[in-house]
């Protein structure tokens, strides 16, 4: 028999629904025989829950070793309190890309057939946090403020990032989103260097657009068929890749994968989904889908496939689905249906 070599990870089951689909995910990953071998970390709600800190010193510890993780969503206040533990983690480890795919994996929705890339530049922007209040006249927030910074080397790297991996998996063209007609500074260097960067090196390799943010949102509801991958700044990433989640049956369904030069943290789009936490009935797809994700970025592709197929067949041929799938199973029933799919897969 062959040996697996064991490959240590990080594991953070997160906040809210986060524990339910990690485990769930676990017994997916246990019966495909992956070869993570699991550090279990703390961060979020429940950093500050069991050692009074969001971003506990041991798991940041932990992820510079295994430079990998799986992570459940961590919940961020709203409004106030303390710094976003996943903006936090994607800065700490310089997780410069964030790819969030979206496929159909059910026939018969609303759309058919989408299978299209976001790659969200996930270190800048309106994401770096440069912000202040102005008191007047004794009103503490009478005026809001927030500075976004892009980079000409961050748009570089993430505007390489996806033209490679588009070149890599086969694709046929690259859309940049911007918002350059009014943000002509901020989102203006991102188009700037996606053009140059296209000219100087891909232009014979694949096709290139531009879409102006506003008008992409449209673009995605009346014709999503006409993108294939989708590369922009911070803040509007976040925003259409959930819009893009929402083509293929919700956030239940979108997986991401943070990367960069020397750590990879893997997790859904969703968060915590506080509104459903502790029922039962989450749909651990995205988290599973991450973790396939995970594998691949490992070299496990075998294991990856295996995975993604038996989801699908768990959907389409057992038809087991969670409530926002239409469906009335429970994470672990889900669960367990897509255990035995991966044992006869195996
Ligand atoms: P959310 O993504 O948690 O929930 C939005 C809606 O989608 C809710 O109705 C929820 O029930 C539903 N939903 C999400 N995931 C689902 C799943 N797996 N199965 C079934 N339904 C699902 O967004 P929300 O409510 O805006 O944020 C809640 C918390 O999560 C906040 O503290 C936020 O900061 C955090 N968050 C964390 C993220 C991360 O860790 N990467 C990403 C997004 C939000």
């Amino acid at each position: 028999m062959a040996t697996i070599t064991p490959i240590p990870a990080t594991l953070i089951p997160g906040d809210g629904i986060g524990p339910e689909i990690t485990a769930a995910t676990l017994m997916a990953l246990d019966a495909l025989g992956a070869p993570f071998v699991w550090d279990r970390q703390v961060a979020g709600a429940a950093g500050v829950a069991s050692c009074g800190d969001p971003l506990p010193p041991a798991c940041l510890n932990s992820i510079r070793k295994t430079k990998l993780a799986l992570k459940g969503p961590l919940e961020t206040p709203i409004g106030g309190g303390y710094r976003s533990s996943n903006v936090r983690l994607r800065e700490e480890f310089k997780l410069y890309a964030n790819l969030r795919p979206a496929l159909t994996l059910i026939p018969g929705g609303r759309y058919e057939n989408i299978d299209l890339v976001m790659v969200r530049e996930n270190n800048e922007g309106l994401y770096m946090g440069y912000e202040h209040f102005i008191p007047i006249d004794g009103d503490p927030h009478a005026v809001g403020m927030s500075t976004g910074i892009n980079t000409r080397q961050g748009c570089r790297r993430i505007v390489h990032f996806a033209f490679d991996y588009a070149i890599r998996k086969g694709r046929k063209k690259v859309t940049v989103v911007h918002k350059a007609n009014i943000m002509k500074a901020l989102t203006g260097i991102f188009l700037e260097t996606a053009r140059q960067i296209y000219e100087e090196e891909y232009k014979d390799k694949i096709a290139f657009e531009e879409c102006i943010v506003d008008a992409c949102a449209m673009k995605l509801v009346m014709n999503p068929w006409q993108f294939d991958v989708l590369v922009t700044t911070n803040l509007f990433g976040d925003i259409l890749s959930d819009q893009i989640a929402g083509l293929v049956g919700g956030l239940g369904m979108a997986p991401g994968a943070n990367i960069g030069e020397n750590a990879a943290i893997f997790e859904a789009v969703h968060g915590s989904a506080p509104d459903i936490a502790g029922q039962g009935i989450a749909n651990p797809i995205a988290l599973m889908l991450a973790a396939a994700m995970m594998l691949d970025h490992v070299g496990r592709l075998d294991l990856g496939n295996l995975l993604r197929r038996s989801i699908n067949e768990t959907l389409n041929e057992d038809k087991v689905r969670t409530g926002d799938l239409g469906g009335s199973a429970s994470t672990l029933e889900f669960a367990t249906a897509l255990v035995e799919r991966i044992k006869e897969n195996k």
